[in-house]
């Protein structure tokens, strides 16, 4: 899965589904070649809002649904969009925001089936992904995950896919201890083993995409995970070292671990 907002980048590595974010996409907007999909979304903007609030955010809705357009042209698979961070702690406006996000893509042709609806792993967040799972049939990839806690949570609440973040793990020990870290050790990596094997040993059908990533390293560290979404600069350099990677994880071995099953939802 590539990590990107830029289709042109995207085309390059062919990967079979793409994520998104609303940063990813602002990157990816500054290229002039994108400049007709901005005027397009300003337009849309102009005309499906009455204060200047309203327009920005239907602004927003429609960038990132032309990029997603985009990225569908190219990618077999699903493109995931993002509820932005606003919504972050209520499930309602979340569920609205997605169901919006859905019925843009359908304006321009595009089953739900291709698009995973991507928000955050708060407690709100995960309601909203069950509300939308099971009410509406869509799909929702639930990011910002940093613990078993949050995945043990999603899982129950049947979300379709995880993104357990590795790097900003990585991120917040650096800063903290002010030592740096093989990729066995890891703690993102770390993290991300374990909502795998957790799932795998309980046979939880929810996917688990590891996300966030800083180095190859931590790429190779969690080979044979069921999906990994990579930024263009780390899938080039896994590309051109030519490596053969070894698979790491392995539902198989999941099911001789000792893990105590826990319960967050019912
Ligand atoms: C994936 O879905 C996320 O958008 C991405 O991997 C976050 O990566 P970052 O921690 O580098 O922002």
């Amino acid at each position: 899965v590539c990590d990107s907002g830029d289709f042109a980048t995207i085309d390059k590595y062919k990967p079979q589904d793409a994520t998104t974010n609303p940063s990813l996409i602002l990157a990816a907007s500054k290229k002039p070649e994108y400049a007709k999909l901005i005027d397009a979304a300003v337009e849309y903007g102009k005309k499906h809002g009455n204060s200047i609030d309203e327009q920005v955010d239907a602004t927003l809705d429609s960038l990132l649904v032309q990029f997603g357009k985009e990225i569908l042209k190219i990618i077999p698979g699903k493109v995931s969009t993002e509820v932005d961070a606003r919504f972050s702690f209520d499930t309602e406006q979340s569920v609205k925001k997605a169901l919006h996000i859905i019925d843009l893509y359908k304006e321009q042709g595009i089953s739900k089936d291709r698009i995973l609806i991507k928000i955050a792993s708060t407690w709100e967040g995960i309601k909203a992904a069950e509300i939308l799972q099971s009410k509406h049939g869509v799909n929702c990839n639930l990011t910002l995950m940093f613990s078993l806690v949050q995945a043990t949570a999603a899982a129950e609440a049947g979300a379709f896919l995880i993104s357990p973040f590795v790097g900003r793990i990585l991120d917040w020990y650096k800063a903290s201890t002010k030592k740096d870290y093989s990729s066995e050790e890891d703690p993102g990596v770390k993290s991300v083993q374990n909502i795998f094997n957790y799932y795998k040993k309980f046979g939880y059908k929810t996917i688990v995409m590891g996300a966030s990533f800083r180095n190859t390293g931590e790429i190779t560290e969690l080979a044979g995970c069921d999906y990994l979404t990579i930024a263009p600069n780390l899938l080039e350099q896994l590309y051109n070292s030519q490596e053969p990677v070894p698979k790491k994880l392995d539902a198989a071995n999941a099911s001789s671990l000792n893990l105590e099953k826990r319960t967050y939802i019912n």
